[in-house]
């Protein structure tokens, strides 16, 4: 039987208990789907305690800034990715400084495998997703706000794909659907249907479940498997360490994204959410990503349902979509009649009758 984690972001006292966990079932390999550090107090401690465990592990987005250049992180995950860097810079021990580097080095992007002696097809573990393997984020609402990005996923693999990235654990089915893991109680039985499959995270959860997230595979069936762990010593960690953000050690405690303040003053300002409305464009008609949409449009959500969102940022939240969504119609990407666009032009024309504070545009 296999066991896949993902995202540990140098939190040893996840890892540790996932591992502990990993070794009461009949496990044969570990597949680790990369992110290893980045955020965390722990960075050396986890990828030693990686090295000498996973059979595999995967290059993900934090791995690669470490070692090369973070791109498109927020500043308190730039100035942890740099902190990190420093972690490793300043070993002392030169075989341990020489391994690390060296395993950060070769991390592959993809790997394949055979599914046959669990009675399965071809197996595929990513990072990201299996067309851009290290930074292309699946959500769930995806199946809703991008249909056809999810069922393109699924031309690049012939049965099943892990992948993490996102810290949401569940199952993209290519109709396209998502089931989260409690709606699966726990276990996808799987068919000759293709699935892609998001193992969460082990040392970051965002699911609103603080427990550390793995899967295992086992003949027929992958069974998600949530393990308590000391979040509450990681933080104290997080919290005693300058250059790491407090936010990040408040949302291991929430088990979901919690905004930085850096962020929060960052995004009321409408000038600046202009800014990012320009850059949103120019990423999309460049063909480059849809993330920086996904990861905003997520704060934003949050924000709402935090129940802080003055109507500004209420007006600036349905702008801020509305403007995607149709440039994703004029695309082809979302059909023009989903009734997202009605209910946003009703939306927006509710907020001009009772005098918002003004466009942005
Ligand atoms: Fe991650």
């Amino acid at each position: 039987m296999l066991a896949i984690i993902s995202d540990i972001h140098a939190n040893t006292e996840a890892l540790t208990a996932v591992l502990e966990d990993i070794a009461s079932h009949q496990i044969t390999r570990i597949i680790c789907l990369g992110d290893v550090v980045g955020y965390g107090p722990n960075p050396r401690e986890c990828l030693d305690m990686i090295m000498a465990k996973a059979t595999v592990s995967l290059m993900g987005n934090h791995d690669f800034a470490v070692l090369y250049e973070p791109a498109r992180f927020n500043i308190g995950a730039e100035m942890a990715c740099f902190w990190a860097r420093r972690q490793l810079e300043t070993e002392e021990d030169h075989a341990k400084y020489s391994a690390r580097w060296d395993f950060l080095g070769t991390l592959p992007v993809k790997y394949n495998m055979s599914g046959e002696d669990v009675g399965m097809g071809d197996l595929v573990f990513v990072h990201g997703s299996p067309r851009r393997p290290i930074s292309e984020y699946i959500f769930p609402d995806d199946v809703y706000n991008s249909p056809h990005k999810v069922t393109g996923l699924f031309d690049r693999f012939s049965h099943l794909c892990f992948a993490g990235h996102s810290h949401v654990p569940g199952v993209f089915l290519e109709t396209p659907d998502f089931y989260s893991p409690s709606e699966l109680e726990g276990v996808f039985e799987v068919t000759s249907r293709k699935a892609l499959i998001n193992v969460g995270s082990v040392g970051q959860p965002r699911d609103r479940d603080n427990r550390a997230s793995y899967v295992i595979v086992e003949p027929g069936a992958v069974r998600f498997i949530r393990v308590p762990y000391d979040f509450e010593a990681t933080t104290k960690k997080v919290y005693a360490i300058d250059d790491l953000d407090d936010y990040l050690g408040t949302r291991l405690k929430e088990g979901r994204f919690v905004i930085p303040d850096f962020q929060r003053e960052f995004e009321w300002k409408p000038w600046d959410i202009k800014d990012l409305m320009r850059s949103i464009f120019l990423d999309y008609y460049i063909g480059s990503t849809t993330q920086p949409f996904n990861e905003r449009a997520g704060l934003f959500t949050w924000e709402a349902e935090a129940g802080e969102a003055t109507s500004l940022v209420r007006h600036q939240i349905v702008r801020f979509c509305n403007v995607l969504m149709r440039a994703r119609a004029l695309d082809g990407d979302v059909p023009v009649d989903h009734p997202y666009f009605t209910q946003l032009d009703a939306y927006v024309g509710w907020q001009k009758i009772h005098a918002c504070p003004g466009p942005i545009e």
